[in-house]
C-alpha cells in the first residue's frame, strides 16, 4: 500500500510527476472544472490540532473531483485514547477510500498507515508537513519555471517546516541554507540522513539571517511556535529575536527574491506586514497551492 507520510516515501521522480499532476489539474480546474475521478470516494480526514488550509483544500479538493470529505476532531475519535490508532486504522479503512491525519508524535501517522488497508496522508506531524512542500514547489515553478540551481533561505526554527522543505530541496535540485538560533537547529539526524541519501545536495547550516539570504532566489519562514508547543512560547520568542523576516533582511537578498511562509503567519513576529504583504511575498499563491497540490497526491493514491 503506497502512503504519503513523508517525502522521502517518494523517489525524485516520482515527486517531480506530482507536481506535474498538479500543474496539469490547476489549469483543468481553471478551464471549466475537474473530471470527477475520485466519484464515489470518500476520504477519513483526522485532525488532533488546528487547520485552516489542510483541511479546507483536502475537503474542497475531494468535491472537486467528484468526492466527499469526512472531518473527525480531535473530541470525535479520540486519536490513541479512546480507541487505539491500529483500531481507528482498521474501522476507517473498512468505510473509507483515504486517510489523510494530522497528528502530533509522526508515529501517530506511521502506525495508522501500518494497519490501514487504504492510503495514509500525513496532513502534518510534529516532524513533517510534507503537502505544504508540495504546494511550495508547485508555487516555486509557477514562478521560476524552474527549481534545479535554485536558493532557498530558511530562516527560524528547525522545525516540521524546514524538515520538509529540506527534504523537497533535496529532490527538487534546491540549494538549502537555514539560519537558526542556537538550541533549535535542524536536527541533525535529519540533515545527515538527507545528505546520505541526495550526495548532490547543497546545504548550508548557519546562525546568521544576513549572512542566509545572500544571494538567495528564496527566502522562507515560518512560526517561531508550532502547534503543541504553546508552553516553551515565554523561551522561545526571546530566543528568536534577531530572526524575523523585515523589509532589511529582505533587501540584503536580490530584487528577484520571493518571500515564502506555509501560513498561519504571527505578524510582527517571525514576518513583518510590509514584507507579508509587500510586491516579494507568494505567501497568498501559496495557501491557494494546496488545494492543487492536495489534489494531485488525492488523484495518484485515490483513483
Ligand atoms: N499551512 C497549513 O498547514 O495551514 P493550516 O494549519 O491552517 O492547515
Ligand atoms: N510549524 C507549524 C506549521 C503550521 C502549518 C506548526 O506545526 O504549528
Amino acid at each position: 500500500m503506497k502512503h504519503f507520510l513523508d517525502l522521502t516515501d517518494w523517489s525524485s521522480q516520482d515527486l517531480r510527476y506530482l507536481i506535474r499532476l498538479a500543474q496539469q489539474l490547476k489549469l483543468e480546474w481553471h478551464s471549466g472544472g475537474n473530471r470527477p475521478v475520485l466519484a464515489g470516494k470518500t476520504l477519513g480526514m483526522i485532525f488532533q490540532k488546528p487547520s485552516l488550509r489542510t483541511r479546507v483544500s483536502f475537503d474542497v479538493g475531494m468535491q472537486h473531483l467528484g468526492g466527499h470529505a469526512i472531518m473527525l476532531g480531535p473530541e470525535e475519535i479520540g486519536l490513541g485514547k479512546r480507541e487505539s490508532i491500529a483500531d481507528v486504522a482498521r474501522v476507517l479503512s473498512s468505510m473509507t477510500q483515504g486517510i489523510m491525519a494530522r497528528v502530533f508524535a509522526h508515529s501517530h501517522v506511521t502506525e495508522l498507515a501500518k494497519w490501514s488497508r487504504v492510503p495514509v496522508i500525513n496532513g502534518l506531524s510534529d516532524d513533517s508537513h510534507p503537502c505544504q512542500a508540495m504546494a511550495d514547489i508547485l508555487t516555486i515553478v509557477e514562478h521560476f519555471g524552474y527549481t534545479d540551481g535554485l536558493r532557498l533561505a530558511y530562516i527560524g526554527d528547525g522545525n516540521n517546516i524546514a524538515m520538509s522543505l529540506l527534504r523537497a530541496c533535496a529532490a527538487f535540485g534546491i540549494h538549502y541554507r537555514i539560519a537558526s538560533p542556537e538550541g533549535y537547529e535542524l536536527p541533525a539526524r535529519i540533515v545527515a540522513e538527507v545528505s546520505a541519501s541526495h550526495p548532490a545536495l547543497h546545504i548550508d547550516l548557519l546562525r546568521s539571517p544576513a549572512d542566509a539570504v545572500q544571494a538567495a532566489d528564496i527566502i522562507y519562514t515560518d512560526t517561531w511556535v508550532s502547534m503543541g508547543q504553546e508552553d516553551e512560547a515565554a523561551a522561545r520568542v526571546p530566543a528568536f529575536q534577531g530572526y524575523r523576516v523585515d523589509a532589511d533582511l529582505v533587501a540584503r537578498a536580490e530584487k528577484h527574491t520571493i518571500v515564502m511562509h506555509d501560513l498561519p503567519a504571527y505578524r510582527g513576529k517571525e514576518i513583518t506586514d510590509d514584507v507579508a504583504d509587500g510586491p516579494q511575498s507568494v505567501i497568498f499563491a501559496q495557501a491557494e497551492n494546496r488545494l492543487h497540490a492536495q489534489k494531485a497526491i488525492l488523484v495518484s493514491l485515490l483513483s
